[in-house]
């Protein structure tokens, strides 16, 4: 029998999955298997607790195994397992949708469902396609993006994105993609708390672009109002007042990527609300049910969902679906999550607590190897020194010993992501950061 269908029929075989963004081998050598979890904890396969230091994957926000969302989401199962979202519907999609609404400012009210940030972000750049087509403005293909942004892997959401690695391999790309340059700027803000005092200017960038294309050709922008997976870049103050002026000069429509900023993250429900600029369409995933189910999607303005709602009555004035598009196990748990978001006050938790949260981390200073610190609402970024010709090998490191020690951090390339879930009290950040304090010091 060859050997790997031998390992084929063994329940310890952790060959079949190819694990996504995980060198697999390194993996499958030395696992890190996550069996359970309760609260701020995640359950190691020895039975040790781990703190979970990045609510998952930024999207346990009302930390784990919340007995009301768990109890919603076995109810729903038995209650009706699955119904088709085209053509047919079922009661808490349209529940589910109402209340996401309510969160978002404005009149972002129309709620059109996907079930990952990669599926809302392609969502949302075909709605803002198709907006300028069916309102007189054909030519406006042209999508912007940002350096160093991230919307998932789809070919939209790759093609906007802005990080090397995700794009290389993957060819030609959608056409037509121009990118803003990113905010960050490590002369000019390092160790800065919340938004960067530098780097509004950057925006006029936008300003560059209409200049090369015309804006006759621009359908929409799209940003995340703080890149996460590329390190926690928080947007710079009046950053993104001034793209939005700019996107109102130019006819051009405003996309927020809030896949990881919306539901609290930032101390309020969406970064929008904390910036106080409402975008065009606003994209969410993960933290909409604690990231219990997948679930997504893309919140729309009236007038651009109204645009589309005429012509033929029976005419289907969007052709774009997923099959699990609001999917009742996921729009159950989104329903218990946002009244338990609700009911404990999570989103004005984080705000409090950010001050604290700040300092825990930029305590951190002066530990070897540190170059930079970023802190945003219940979110950070860790800079460390790459190691010569081994980029990315330090961080690694450190969350390997951060996890031997008892904590799951993130890491992309040499920074170290923190993002608790909201339910973190002071307590659980001093044994969060001295957890990573520890590990840095000892891979030094
Ligand atoms: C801003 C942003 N957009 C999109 C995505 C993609 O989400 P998913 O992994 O659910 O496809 C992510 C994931 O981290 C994200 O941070």
């Amino acid at each position: 029998m060859p050997a790997s269908s031998a390992r084929a029929g063994s329940p310890n075989d952790l060959e079949a999955f190819w694990m996504p963004f995980t060198p697999n081998r390194a993996f499958k050598a030395a696992p890190r298997m996550i069996v359970g979890a309760d609260g701020l904890d995640y359950i190691a396969s020895d039975g040790r607790r781990i703190i979970d230091g990045t609510s998952g994957l930024w999207c346990c926000n009302a930390g784990h195994n919340r007995a009301p969302i768990v109890e919603a989401i076995r109810k729903q199962a038995g209650e009706l397992d699955y119904a088709p979202p085209f053509q047919f519907g079922h009661p808490k999609a349209f529940a589910a949708a109402s209340r996401i609404a309510a969160l978002a400012p404005g009149d972002l009210n129309h709620v059109f469902f996907a079930n990952s940030g990669s599926e809302a972000v392609d969502t949302a750049l075909k709605i803002a396609l198709a907006y300028q087509n069916i309102t007189g403005n054909g030519t406006r293909t042209r999508l912007i993006g940002r350096e160093r942004g991230y919307h998932g892997v789809g070919f939209g959401g790759i093609s906007v994105g802005g990080i090397v690695g995700n794009r290389k391999l993957y060819g030609g790309l959608l056409t037509g993609v121009d990118h803003l340059p990113t905010t960050y700027n490590r002369e000019q803000q390092a160790f800065t708390k919340g938004e960067p005092d530098w780097g509004a200017h950057l925006a006029d960038e936008l300003e560059r672009i209409v200049g090369l294309h015309d804006a006759s050709t621009i359908a929409a922008v799209i940003v995340e109002p703080m890149a996460g997976s590329t390190g926690v870049l928080p947007s710079p103050k009046g950053y993104l007042q001034r793209l939005r002026a700019i996107c109102d000069k130019y006819g051009i429509l405003l996309i927020f990527d809030e896949v990881i900023t919306g539901f609290g993250r930032l101390g309020t429900a969406f970064a929008a609300e904390r910036y106080g600029v409402q975008p065009d369409i606003l994209t969410f995933a993960k933290a909409v049910n604690s990231g219990t189910v997948p679930m997504g999607g893309a919140i729309v303005r009236a007038p651009v969902f109204e645009a589309f709602m005429r012509g033929p009555e029976l005419a289907v004035e969007l052709p774009h679906g997923y099959t699990y598009s609001g999917h009742p196990l996921a729009a159950a748990a989104a329903l218990a999550t946002l009244d338990l978001y609700r009911d404990e006050g999570l989103f004005e938790r984080a705000r409090a607590i950010e001050p604290t949260f700040a300092d825990a981390v930029m305590s951190l200073r002066g530990l070897p190897g540190i170059l930079d610190i970023r802190t945003i609402g219940l979110a950070a970024g860790i800079d460390l020194e790459p190691r010569p010709g081994a980029a990315g090998r330090r961080a690694y490191e450190v969350m390997v010993a951060a996890y031997e020690a008892g904590a799951m951090v993130r890491v992309t390339a040499d920074t170290i992501a923190l993002a608790p879930p909201l339910i973190v009290d002071e307590a659980a950040i001093g044994r969060l950061t001295g957890i990573v304090a520890n590990a840095i010091r000892t891979v030094g």
